[in-house]
């Protein structure tokens, strides 16, 4: 099965990511930072809840607003009661490109302990609730929460009376995050084989990360024939979060050859909407995170920095400046060589010739097996101190 040639991203930073303990944002946050996805090119922004709370509201119609002369969709999230569905097609109208994305689970368990509903009652609720959300907005996504879960025959059901209903875009989420990749991409194939017009809609991934799997999941459908990813930036989300934002756009931009497909996203505002992002939310970005991660560029053993400094695709598959990022650093440490090292005193303006320069590279790694972190200021330090010696 081939993937579609283009990607939709769908950012749910300030809906799914919003939803992560502590992480709550203002309104004047989230309007910078949806300033910023459009610059990106995101597709979608899931701007949130609007039934959740006044100020949601207000958070999804001003930037809906905001955004109204841009290609890129706002969308509000709803449940599939009445009441819901008003106030998000409310919050979405100012948008140029209004949509209602409304859901209800499909799972036994949810079915069962949580909506304490039939199957046929969830079957005339989704029925229902698309049919009300099309007479207010003419693009309606339709998620069966918990797919990953629900029996295959009831999620074929309940998606068939959506598309009749008039959704667009079908969402199958791996709610809890536990799906293995090759399940989730086989659940995609199977549910377009199955489903009838099933080539009328575009299909969507939204996977948690509960195994570490969100990303792998997220590809796996991809290759699956889902033409919209659910993400958010840092992989922010409920409980472990969304698929990272940041890592699906890479991973389809650095392996297009294999995956076939790419995203209209300018991925050298990467960096800066994580920073954005840590900074509003307060939650690091974890030292080694892909892409974003303080490390992500960063080499401190002697033979990765002689290989980069040789040639950096030794070391490295993506240029850091691609995702924002102004440089490769080789970070001075015990682990270093000595190339590395003559090159980074040759940045701070030192030339030393080959005696001064094995003695200033012993000091060094005394110092690096005392102290953790080697700063340019400590190395200038102990060159300085070499050097004034020398004069004496
Ligand atoms: O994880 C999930 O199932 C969701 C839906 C509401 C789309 O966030
Ligand atoms: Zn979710």
């Amino acid at each position: 099965m081939t993937a579609e040639p283009h990607i939709r991203i769908f950012d749910t930073t300030m809906r799914d990511g919003e939803q992560s303990p502590g992480a709550s944002m203002t309104m004047r946050e989230k309007l910078d930072l949806a300033e910023l996805l459009c610059e990106m090119g995101v597709d979608v922004i899931e701007a949130g809840f609007p039934a959740a709370s006044t100020g949601d509201f207000d958070c999804v119609r001003r930037i809906a607003e905001q955004t109204a002369k841009s290609d890129t969709i706002v969308c509000g999230l709803s449940r599939s009661t009445p009441q819901d569905i008003d106030r998000c097609g409310e919050a979405v109208r100012a948008s140029g490109n209004p949509r209602i994305h409304t859901f209800i689970a499909t799972s036994p368990i949810h079915m069962e302990q949580k909506l304490k509903m039939g199957e046929n009652a969830v079957l005339e609720a989704i029925g229902r609730s698309v049919s009300q959300a099309r007479n207010l907005v003419g693009d309606v996504e339709w998620s069966a929460e918990d797919a990953t879960r629900s029996d295959f025959e009831f999620l074929c059901r309940a998606v068939d009376v959506a598309i009749s209903a008039g959704a667009r875009t079908i969402n199958l989420p791996d709610t809890v995050g536990y799906a293995h990749p090759e399940e989730y991409g086989a659940m995609f194939r199977k549910i377009r084989e199955t489903v009838p017009d099933a080539d009328k809609v575009i299909w969507s991934a939204h996977c948690h990360n509960d195994l570490g799997l969100a990303v792998a999941n997220s590809l796996a459908a991809v290759q699956n024939g889902a033409g919209q990813i659910e993400c958010a930036i840092n992989g922010l989300g409920e409980r472990a979060g969304n698929a990272a934002l940041e890592e699906i756009v890479m991973a389809l931009r650095v392996r297009r050859d294999a995956l076939k497909c790419e995203t209209k996203i300018d991925t050298t505002k990467l960096a800066r909407a994580s920073k954005m992002v840590s900074q509003i939310t307060g939650f690091p970005v974890q030292y080694n995170k892909a892409i974003v991660g303080k490390n992500a560029f960063a080499h401190e053993s002697g033979i990765h920095q002689d290989g980069m400094l040789k040639n950096a695709q030794t070391y490295e598959i993506m240029n850091p400046e691609d995702v924002g990022v102004s440089k490769t650093s080789l970070v001075m440490g015990k682990h270093s060589g000595r190339h590395a090292f003559r090159d980074k005193l040759k940045a701070l303006g030192y030339e030393l010739q080959d005696e001064a320069l094995n003695d200033a590279f012993k000091r060094f790694k005394d110092l690096a097996d005392r102290k953790k972190h080697v700063f340019d200021d400590d190395i200038m330090a102990l060159v300085d101190e070499q050097l004034s010696r020398g004069d004496e």
